[in-house]
């Protein structure tokens, strides 16, 4: 395999996940584990000399950090998702909020006088709250369904979903949920009304700069709603290869507040469709999930290619696969499919290397966690 430009910086390892944003005001609204941090974009706009009026795109744009960081810095920015659960998290913090307007709907929703509703919550809800959580769970969201202003209406809803880890017994951990019985859980109402006033403060603490923001529910294997070379930028993550199933862990989320619309199909991985698959790699023996994987990911790269203008760069976090018969180097092969479809690859930087265990306890090697940093050539016009 053609030799990449490799540079290893692992002080950069923490950037790409969520923990930074953990104690950042509105980018801590929504713990999405999946997530990488507002640093991580905000050094990406560094070495790439991103200005205002540019435009990025995250096809991959989970909970917004892409945007939400392209909004502090006033570059106008654009975020796709397939996970209705996901757009609804970004819709709400990218917004811009009537601050007045936002007061005024919480001290309405704060004044309503509790009364029981009668709701008939579904196995897995009833199993994960206690009947008093579930009480103030039921006439939340009747209240909360009756705020006429759309924008106050989602904010009090995402609220809500953020409040509910501290009242429930069920515990995200790893790709499962887990429930454990707790002596003493606090009354969800009075979570909730502290998360809102939390939420409305932190609305003063950042400063973002204006700028357009659009959002979409869409899958990224086909671009085809995007204009050809219409933006400057791509910073963005896919799902890792052989991570599992990672919408199980919100299952609740889902249940509560996106019943309709979720399509249960959706795995981590990018989309699983043996059936028209090709292999970009015949030469290589992978494993079915993982030419699955490399088959969309070509899908991606080739309309990233087409949307980005000549000059335009990508950051990409990936991770290596890893699988009982050892590892698959995705960076490398990824690196492959972005010089197939056009792209140089600048350099590969391994900011994690994690120990992977087959069984829990057999070492299977160590897989990298990468930035890939490629650009769409002037000169290959
Ligand atoms: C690793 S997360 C991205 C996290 C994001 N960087 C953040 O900070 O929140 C990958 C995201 O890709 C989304 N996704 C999975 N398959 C997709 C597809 N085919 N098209 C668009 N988004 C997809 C998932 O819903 C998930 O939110």
């Amino acid at each position: 395999m053609k030799g990449y430009r490799i540079e290893e910086r692992y002080d950069l390892g923490r950037l790409v996940t969520f923990l930074p944003n953990k104690r950042l005001p509105v980018y801590n609204w929504f713990y999405f584990k999946e997530g990488f941090s507002r640093d991580f974009v905000m050094l990406m706009a560094d070495w790439f000399g991103i200005k205002r009026g540019d435009w990025v795109l995250d096809p991959f744009c989970g909970c917004g950090t892409t945007p939400l960081a392209c909004k502090e810095l006033g570059v106008n920015s654009m975020g796709i998702d397939v996970s209705p659960l996901m757009l609804f998290v970004s819709r709400v913090k990218v917004r811009d909020y009537d601050l007045e307007r936002l007061r005024e709907d919480a001290s309405s929703l704060f004044a309503k006088k509790f009364r029981p509703v009668e709701v008939n919550y579904g196995k897995l809800i009833k199993r994960a709250f206690p009947k008093h959580a579930l009480q103030d769970l039921a006439f939340l969201m009747e209240e909360i369904g009756k705020v006429e202003d759309e924008a106050s209406r989602e904010f009090f809803q995402l609220a809500l979903m953020s409040s509910l880890d501290k009242v429930s017994y069920a515990i995200k951990d790893g790709g499962v949920l887990k429930f454990v019985k707790k002596e003493h859980i606090p009354p969800l109402r009075v979570i909730f009304k502290r998360r809102v006033k939390r939420m409305i403060h932190d609305l003063k603490k950042v400063k973002f700069r204006r700028c357009e923001i659009r959002l979409k529910l869409a899958d990224s294997r086909m671009l085809d709603f995007l204009d050809d070379e219409s933006f400057d930028y791509v910073i963005t993550s896919p799902p890792y290869l052989n991570k599992i199933e990672y919408t199980k862990i919100y299952s609740i989320e889902h249940e509560l507040f996106i019943k309709d619309k979720w399509d249960k199909g959706l795995r981590s991985y990018i989309g699983l469709r043996p059936k028209s698959m090709s292999n970009p790699f015949p030469e290589l023996e992978l494993p079915e999930v993982a030419i699955a994987y490399f088959n969309d990911m070509k899908m991606v790269i080739e309309g990233l290619y087409r949307v980005l203008k000549r000059g335009g760069r990508v950051a990409m976090v990936v991770a290596e696969g890893a699988f009982p018969n050892g590892i698959v180097p995705v960076d490398l092969l990824l690196s492959r499919l972005f010089e197939d479809s056009g792209f140089s690859v600048d350099r590969i930087v391994v900011v994690n290397r994690r120990v992977v265990t087959k069984d829990r306890t057999l070492k299977i090697g160590r897989a990298r966690e990468s930035i890939l940093l490629v650009r769409k050539d002037r000169r290959n016009e």
